[in-house]
C-alpha cells in the first residue's frame, strides 16, 4: 500500500503554484472505499451525504455522530492511500468547543485523519479547538446543506455583491483559523474563481466551476447509482443503477424460468454416491446422507 495522503499534501496543492487538481469522492463503505482508492483519488470524504444517498433520509440533517463513525470505520477499513476525510453531522459542533472536540475525536478514532465542518466565521472557535487537538479541518462554505431550513432550500449562494463579500470573508476566516482545505459548494464560478485566488490553501468545489484547486462528487451521483436528484453540476460516469436493474431483473427471470442454478453452479455428489444416493436411487437413510456430506458442502466439487 502507498502511504496515505495527508493533511500537509493537501494542504499544499495550489493548482496556481503547479500542483495538479485535487481529486476527492465520497464513499460509505468499505467497497466504494477499494473501488475510489483504486481509481487513485487523493481524497475520500465520507460525507453526511451518507443520510440522503445510502440510508434515505430527505436531507442530511438525521445521521449522528454515531452513524458517521460507523461508516468512516468501514472506509478506513479498506486501508485506502487516499486521505480519509470524515464529516462533522449537524449538531456534533454546534453545542460548544469540547462537543465539537469530543465528535471529532471520534471521526479519527474511526479511522479519518482529518474532519470537515460545514460554516464560515462563525464556526472559527470550533475550528481552533479542534485543531488545538491535532485534528487537521477541512472548512465548507457556500451551500452548506445543514442550513437547508435557514437557507431556504438547496440553493446556490453567493449571487449579490453582499453574499460574495460574505464568502470572501468567510473563506479568509477560515484560513487564518487554520483550515488544511476549503470546499466551495454551489457557489457561482467567478465567486469560486476570486476565493481561489484569495486563500493559500486548495479549494474544491461542487458545483463552483472549474476555477478551483479540485473537485469532488459524491460517489453515486458520479457513477449514477441515484437519480432521484440531479444536480446540474453533476456529471455522470456510469449508469449503474440501470445496470443492477437490469442484472437483477435477469436474474429474477433465469430462477423464474429454472436456469438458475444450472449444473455448473450446483454441488453434485461423487459418481459412485450418486449411484447410491443419488436422484435416481432410491434414498433409505437419509440421515447416512446428511451425515456424509457434513463438512463438506460449502467447497468446490
Ligand atoms: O457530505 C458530502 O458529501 C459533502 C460533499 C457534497 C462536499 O459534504
Amino acid at each position: 500500500m502507498a502511504s496515505r495522503v495527508t493533511a500537509p499534501d493537501v494542504r499544499s496543492r495550489k493548482v496556481a503554484r503547479g500542483s495538479a487538481p485535487i481529486v476527492m469522492v465520497t464513499a460509505y463503505d468499505a467497497p466504494g472505499s477499494l473501488i475510489a482508492d483504486e481509481s487513485g483519488v487523493d481524497i475520500i470524504l465520507v460525507g453526511d451525504t451518507l443520510a440522503m444517498v445510502v440510508l434515505g433520509y430527505e436531507d442530511t440533517l438525521h445521521v449522528t455522530i454515531d452513524d458517521m463513525a460507523h461508516h468512516t470505520a468501514a472506509v478506513a477499513r479498506a486501508r485506502p492511500s487516499a486521505m480519509v476525510l470524515g464529516d462533522m453531522p449537524w449538531l456534533s459542533y454546534h453545542l460548544g468547543v469540547d462537543d465539537a472536540v469530543r465528535n471529532a475525536a471520534t471521526l479519527i478514532r474511526a479511522g479519518a485523519s482529518a474532519v470537515k465542518l460545514e460554516g464560515g466565521a462563525k464556526r472559527v472557535p470550533m475550528i481552533k479547538a479542534i485543531l488545538d487537538a491535532e485534528i487537521p479541518v477541512c472548512g465548507h462554505i457556500g451551500l452548506t446543506p445543514q442550513s437547508v431550513h435557514a437557507l431556504g432550500g438547496f440553493k446556490v449562494q453567493g449571487r449579490e455583491a453582499g453574499a460574495v463579500r460574505g464568502l470572501l470573508d468567510d473563506a479568509q476566516a477560515l484560513v487564518d483559523a487554520g483550515v488544511f482545505c476549503l470546499v466551495l459548494e454551489a457557489v457561482p464560478d467567478e465567486v469560486a474563481r476570486m476565493i481561489t485566488e484569495a486563500v493559500p490553501v486548495p479549494t474544491v468545489g461542487i458545483g463552483a466551476g472549474p476555477h478551483c484547486d479540485g473537485q469532488v462528487l459524491v460517489y453515486h451521483d458520479l457513477l449514477g447509482l441515484q437519480d432521484r436528484i440531479r444536480p446540474k453540476f453533476v456529471r455522470t460516469y456510469a449508469h449503474q443503477k440501470a445496470d443492477a436493474i437490469a442484472a437483477i431483473s435477469q436474474y429474477a427471470a433465469d430462477v423464474r424460468s429454472g436456469s438458475f442454478p444450472g449444473p455448473d453452479e450446483s454441488y453434485h455428489l461423487p459418481e459412485e454416491l450418486a449411484a447410491t444416493f443419488g436422484r435416481d436411487a432410491a434414498v433409505d437413510d437419509p440421515e447416512a446422507v446428511l451425515a456424509f456430506y457434513g463438512d463438506d458442502a460449502t467447497m468446490s466439487g
